[in-house]
């Protein structure tokens, strides 16, 4: 297998599944050794850079975490402690950003998604535009298109609890109404890398919410490859029935971005009309006794209700956990030897 080191991590579906594997076999087994010594000089004096244009909970604290946790730093920027050249404004191009901090960092992760980007696929043009220029890897930290660290992170938690076989296990990837406007990450991201682990995929949805058209046409093509099933449907019960694994996440209109920047108030609006797209316990029967997931945070009593989120087949926690393991596989596997 090819060495990792170096390697960007943008979407998981530019990984080779066994490089995926090698991630979550080392996250696994980091798991299980957390402060083995082994695990804790892996980025012994190094530092990792963390550019969030956006807020976080799980991300920034995991990633710090994680750092510490291998013997390294991470350091926290925003783009007001930068002064980086904008469509509106003067200033430093990303080739020069990306160059110097190529020679003080083993790593970059950044995070550009909702109301930072002022139409779908910029953030992703952004993180692509630092691959080009930097020498050290380039992570998502989430942007507007994929999130490849809480993609890991579920299928991680699903191998735990499904084990690691998830050939013919069902996904539902389920709409949620609610008062957020989420970008489509978590769900792409979802979708491409348990259709690569061979699950079958449903994905529901009231009309008007479509996703990515590239981006479902991959699904496809990575279901074909695994003989695997795949089907959209706009009712609210039907994917629920035969269900493995419920992931429900609200997210954002294909027209949010129409006025030139995120109308997050319009979205809000619209979505919250539909108060039957929650995931709740008479929904939860009709599936094959399915865990639940979601990347988080979560919007209870809209996305899902508590009894499901806080239920004994609900996994979020120990995916949101997960989260620190493999990002320490990913910075082991792409930054330990620079
Ligand atoms: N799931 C996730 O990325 O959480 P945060 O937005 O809190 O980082």
């Amino acid at each position: 297998m090819a060495d990792l080191t170096g390697k960007d991590l943008i979407c998981t579906q530019e990984w080779s599944v066994k490089e995926l594997l090698k991630v979550l076999e080392l996250a696994e087994d980091m798991k299980k050794k957390r402060f083995d010594k082994k695990y804790t000089r892996m980025l012994l004096n190094k530092t990792f850079f963390m550019f969030f244009y956006n807020p976080s909970v799980r991300t920034r604290q995991s990633f710090e975490c994680a750092a510490t946790e291998l013997g390294g730093h991470a350091q926290f920027l925003e783009p007001k402690s930068m002064r980086l050249k904008t469509a509106k404004s003067a200033g430093e191009t990303v080739e020069d950003a990306a160059k110097v901090m190529s020679r003080y960092a083993a790593g970059l992760g950044i995070r550009i998604l909702e109301d930072k980007v002022s139409h779908y696929g910029e953030g992703d043009d952004l993180l692509r535009e630092y691959a080009k220029w930097s020498d050290i890897p380039i992570i998502s930290m989430a942007h507007d298109k994929f999130h490849p660290c809480q993609g890991l992170a579920d299928v991680m938690g699903l191998r735990k609890h499904l084990g690691k076989n998830l050939k013919g296990r069902k996904l539902l990837q389920v709409w949620g109404h609610g008062a957020l406007a989420r970008s489509w990450c978590s769900v792409q991201e979802s979708l491409l890398i348990c259709s690569r682990f061979g699950m079958d995929v449903t994905v529901a949805y009231p009309e008007g919410y479509d996703l990515d058209p590239a981006v479902i046409a991959q699904v496809k093509e990575n279901c074909n490859d695994n003989k695997a099933k795949f089907e959209i449907t706009h009712d609210v019960r039907a994917g629920y029935k035969g269900a493995d694994v419920v992931y429900s996440r609200n997210w954002m209109t294909p027209h949010a971005y129409d006025k030139g920047e995120l109308d997050k108030q319009g979205e809000i609006d619209r979505a919250l009309k539909f108060t039957d797209w929650i995931c709740d316990a008479a929904k939860m029967r009709l599936t094959n006794n399915a865990l639940f997931t979601h990347p988080m945070p979560i919007d209870r009593g809209h996305e899902v209700t508590d009894d499901v989120a806080s239920g004994p087949r609900s996994i979020i926690y120990d995916v949101a956990e997960n989260r620190l393991h493999v990002q320490k596989a990913i910075m082991a596997l792409t930054m330990e030897k620079l």
